[in-house]
Order: structure tokens, then sequence, then C-alpha cells
């Protein structure tokens, strides 16, 4: 194993050394590996109190982290924006502190605006885990999905993943167009012109404009048409996207065998069909399991746990 400065956040891939990176990931395995002999509770976190600050909605990323602070032994506390005295208008920076106050070991957070997690790292003595800030990154969901690709592809060395759909407002396609570049994989983004950044190719990915050419790929990864960030119309309407760019039977009849992820929540119909995303091609729930192990890693990693076993 490469050696690896020690961790004190986790705000981007980006930021992230590829030893450390693998040493994350290598810790995921560990408790993964243990879950499947069901030994899931690791209490190496026992006493600590990790914060859990969703001011966007989350399913898969607030539940997995409960869970891994669960299994850890840590406590934790839950606070959603609705309900939190941002509301009554409370700073987001008054909130941590109150919460550093209360004696929170550590912050997980997801937060709409791109670079709050950057922002509360330096007003904060404790180590934060950036859970997606608006467009810009989604560090715990790309390590979740290069885990899965490596659980079933192996080395992603020279591998090709075609990831289709919003990039433009993707924190996980940026994410993980930093992970797998890393790992030495090639990256296809395939999109309609719209949907595309400008300057995004200096990451290190090719675009395609024609899925045809995407779909040769390892991993097709779907990717979700972010209503929510979008000002305009990008696209003339979710039909004619799912028509000329959603996975279907059709896509696949003569020109892959990719495997198919996508980081949830799904829209049938839109991004993919029913028949892909429930086929056995696809790993969008085995995506969810390797969610609670690197999640589980990444705070005792943070927290020093996996040097107290
Ligand atoms: N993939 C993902 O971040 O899902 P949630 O928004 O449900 O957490």
């Amino acid at each position: 194993m490469e050696s690896s400065p020690p961790l004190t956040n986790l705000l981007s891939i980006h930021e992230l050394t590829r030893a450390q990176l693998l040493l994350i990931l290598a810790t995921a395995q560990k408790y993964k590996s243990l879950m499947a002999e069901s030994i899931r509770y690791q209490p190496v976190l026992h006493g600590k109190t990790i914060g859990l600050l969703f001011y966007e909605p989350s399913t898969r990323t607030r539940c997995s982290f409960e869970l891994a602070c669960r299994y850890l032994g840590a406590h934790y506390i839950s606070i959603a924006k609705a309900g939190s005295s941002f509301v009554k208008g409370e700073t987001l920076k008054d909130t941590v502190w109150n919460l550093r106050a209360m004696g929170v070991d550590l912050l997980v957070m997801r937060h709409p605006v791109s670079g709050a997690a950057h922002y509360l790292s330096q007003k904060l003595d404790i180590p934060i885990v950036n859970a997606g800030d608006g467009m810009h990154a989604h560090p715990t969901q790309a390590l979740l999905d290069i885990f899965t690709m490596q659980e079933h592809i192996g080395t992603l060395e020279n591998k090709v993943i075609a990831i289709v759909g919003d990039i433009r407002h993707s924190r996980v396609a940026r994410s993980n167009i930093h992970a797998l570049t890393k790992l030495g994989a090639q990256v296809r983004l395939v999109a309609p012109p719209t949907f595309i950044p400008p300057g995004i190719e200096q990451l290190g990915a090719k675009v395609y404009q024609n899925i045809e050419e995407a779909l040769s790929a390892d991993i097709i990864m779907a990717l979700r048409i972010q209503k929510e960030r979008q000002l305009s119309g990008y696209i003339p309407s979710t039909g004619e996207y799912a028509r000329l760019f959603g996975l279907n039977q059709s896509c696949f009849n003569t020109n892959s065998e990719g495997l198919i992820m996508h980081p949830g929540p799904i829209n049938r119909g839109v991004e993919l069909t029913s028949e892909i995303a429930d086929s056995n091609r696809s790993l969008i729930l085995k995506q969810i399991p390797n969610g609670v192990a690197v999640r589980m890693a990444i705070l005792a990693t943070l927290l020093g746990g996996h040097q107290n076993e």
C-alpha cells in the first residue's frame, strides 16, 4: 500500500491523494467482508458523536451514514433544514458552532451551495465530510461507485466507464471523473450539448454526443436530470431526452455488455427503463450496501477508529 498523509477532512476527491483513496477502499473492503459474515457491529467509534446535517433531501446518503454510525458504535444527531432553527434565521456557521458546543466530533453535511463544506471546514476544528455540495462534489458517492466497479470488473486501469446524462449539474459526475482518472480509467461523457459543462475535458474525460459510441464501455453510469438545479430548460422535454439518451434494451442488443450503475434516485422511463434498471446487468442495488461499508471506512479513518482495532 502507498504511504498516505493522514486524512483530516473529506471535502472532494480532487483533494484526496491516490494513497488516501486506496486506503479508504481497502478499509471499506474490510468492513464489507465482515458484513458478509454477518459481523456488522465494529464499535471502534464508541463514545464519539457525529452530526449529520442535511440541508437537501437524501435517502441513500443520510441513511447509510446513520447505519455506519450505528455499526461503528458512535452516537449521531440528524439535522434537516426543515425543522431546524435555519427557518428562524440562524446562519449555517452558528448552527454548526452550536453542534460543536454539544460535543459533536465530526460533521457530515449536505448543502445546496457549492463550497459550503469547504467554508465550514475553515470555521470548525473537527473533520467535515462533504455529503454533496451543490453541483461541486459528492466524494462519498464516487468512492462507493469505484468500490462497486472494482468489485465487479477488477482493476480500473484502462477500463472504459461511460457517464450518461446531466453532467452539467452533477456533483456525482465530477467526483467520479476525478476518482476514475486517478485510478487510470478512461472516462466517456455522453449527453446533449446543453448538459456538457464547458471545459470538462480538462478533467481528463472525453465527450461524446452519440450514445452508440459510448455504450461500448465496461460500465455505463446513468445520471438523473437534476431539475432542482436548472434555471431554464436545457432539453426540449424529458420524453425527447429519453428517446435520444435514455438507456433501454434496444441500446444494448448489439453494442455493449457493459454493466449499469446509477447513483440514485432513478427516474424510471427517463434516464433508463425499468427493464434495464431491474436487469441482471444492473449494479444499482449492489451500490447500496457498498455505500454503508465505504461510509464506515470514511468515518473510522477520519476519527482514527481503524487504528484502534
Ligand atoms: N446518490 C445519492 O446521493 O442519493 P441520495 O440523494 O438519496 O442521498
